[in-house]
């Protein structure tokens, strides 16, 4: 359910891709909006297609990989209290692999996909619970689960996005603020290109349009989902490895190291003690 009272939506990342298809269906569903980016021609385009829906649309030029561009767009996501629903899209890949690894531009990865993203959730998070209503949508990637099909520093700052979420979906519990956090597989967007990686390497039926990922993850929020994984067919595979996970959650942190560990005289358990 999106908030009903007519709310500006900020979305970040909205100059192309995934997060321009998010411009066109929020404004179908008469949100404003407040589109950020860095490239003002692109965001422009998007935000005048955007205004035939009979919404307002205000661009904000701002690099979130930059302190001061964080800054500027946390700014107005406090001050603005017409601001209720937040995209939190905006991301990049590198090229994969830490030998021989740009590290200034994984650094510069970091900071957009994890810095912005949690400064941007965290301003959202206080000001929406403190106006009892909102959501916040966080873009992860389905190798937040998978890092072996990628590189771990992307898929790192992606599965931060999944843990943030998690968390942030708890913390907010009863404070009528959403939290969905969506894990895309392979989206037909400028993505690949920009991360260096090659987008004809997968076979089609890997990939999927920018608009059918977002319309299913509109879909699944409207469903109340807190995490929406768009190809996947079965959830129920997703509730069978987040239970197993949570198994192991009563004996991850215990005052007897496992009985595997044991040397004479260690404080290992033993077994079952
Ligand atoms: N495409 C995929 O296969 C895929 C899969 C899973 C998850 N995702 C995630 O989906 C999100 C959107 O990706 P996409 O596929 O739509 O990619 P995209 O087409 O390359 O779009 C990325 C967006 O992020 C913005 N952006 C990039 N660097 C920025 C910066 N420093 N400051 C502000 N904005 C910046 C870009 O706008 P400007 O260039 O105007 O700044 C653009 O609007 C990302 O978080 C990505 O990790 C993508």
């Amino acid at each position: 359910m999106v908030p009903s009272v007519r709310s500006t939506a900020l979305i970040t990342g909205a100059s192309g891709g995934i997060g321009a298809v998010y411009a066109d269906r929020l404004a179908r569903r008469g949100h404003d909006l407040l589109l950020v980016g860095r490239d003002t021609g692109r965001l422009t385009q998007v935000a005048h297609a955007a205004m035939r829906h009979g919404v307002a649309v205000e661009t904000m030029r701002a690099d979130l990989a930059e302190s001061a561009g964080i800054q500027r767009v946390v700014a107005r996501l406090r001050e603005d209290d017409t601001i209720a629903f937040l995209v939190n899209n905006a991301g990049v890949g590198a090229p994969p692999g830490l030998i021989n690894a740009d590290i200034d531009r994984l650094e510069a990865m970091i900071m957009l996909n994890v810095t912005a993203v949690t400064r941007l959730a965290a301003t959202a998070a206080t000001r929406f619970a403190a106006a009892g209503r909102g959501a916040i949508v966080n873009m992860s990637s389905a190798l937040a689960v998978l890092p072996e099909l990628f590189d771990g520093v992307y898929s790192g700052t992606k599965a931060f996005v999944l843990n943030l979420s998690l968390s942030m979906h708890k913390e907010l519990a009863g404070s009528n603020v959403r939290v969905q956090v969506v894990l895309p597989g392979v989206i037909r967007t400028g993505f690949l290109t920009n991360a260096g990686a090659d987008g004809t390497a997968f076979p089609a039926e890997m990939m999927m349009d920018a608009e059918t990922m977002v319309d299913a993850a509109m879909a699944g929020f409207d469903a109340g989902e807190v995490v929406t994984i768009p190809s996947l067919p079965d959830m129920a595979d997703w509730d069978a490895y987040n239970a197993a996970r949570l198994t192991l959650g009563p004996n991850l942190s215990r005052q007897y190291s496992a009985s595997r560990y044991a040397r004479a005289g260690s404080g290992a358990d033993g077994g079952d003690r």
